[in-house]
């Protein structure tokens, strides 16, 4: 299989978490590209009409986007313990924890193209502020979980981490850790995890 990610990109970094959770990392090709929202990448867009990364094209040559459905697809691949609880109530809170940490992720990487990408003088403080508010609004909501997790790191789990890493990579000084000491700790014992640590962004 081929996965097309960039090593900055937390929603890349979900697949990449769960394929080395499941032991099937070695069955992926990484390829990595660059990617922009103002300048197509060609090799990506024959892909993902989206032009979006992850992009996973599987060994049948079918192609597979977004992060969700790629990593649903990859768990059909293991025989370990499912990320995705299969049925019940456990299944719609994983997936809607995921909804919640791709939302976060989706403020997030927003904001990072506002302040890196767009040119100074079209900026918008108030728009930027209200990503801003959707990011700590979910955090808030997390920390509110975190005691109830236990060991789990099931899909909603590796998107907490990608959150949380992403937030250190690029807004270290929005200090995420204040006022969420639960989510804290947990970052902390998660990033000890061999998925975790190996699929740290690039300083
Ligand atoms: C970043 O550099 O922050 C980034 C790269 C790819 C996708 C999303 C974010």
């Amino acid at each position: 299989m081929k996965l097309y990610i960039n090593k900055a990109s937390p929603f890349a970094r979900k697949a990449r978490i769960l394929a080395h959770e499941a032991g099937i990392a070695d069955r992926i090709e990484e390829i990595d590209i660059v990617v922009s929202p103002v300048k197509t990448n060609e090799v990506l867009a024959r892909e993902n009409p989206l032009i979006k990364i992850p992009a996973l094209v599987t060994d049948q040559g079918e192609t597979f986007y977004d992060s969700p459905v790629i990593c649903e697809y990859l768990d059909t691949l293991h025989q370990k313990r499912k990320f995705f609880p299969e049925t019940g109530p456990q299944r719609f809170a994983a997936m809607r924890r995921q909804a919640l940490t791709d939302g976060i992720l989706d403020a997030a990487v927003l904001c990072r193209y506002e302040t890196a990408v767009r040119p100074e003088a079209l900026r918008w403080k108030d728009w930027i502020e209200g990503q801003k508010r959707k990011v700590f609004g979910g955090l808030d909501v997390l920390e509110a979980e975190a005691d109830s997790w236990g060991d789990e790191f099931g899909i909603g789990q590796i998107g907490v981490a990608c959150v949380l890493g992403y937030l250190d990579f690029r807004f270290a000084d929005w200090d995420w850790r204040a006022g969420h000491p639960k989510l804290s700790a947990w970052f902390e014992r998660a990033s000890r995890r061999p998925s975790v640590a190996a699929t740290m962004p690039p300083a």
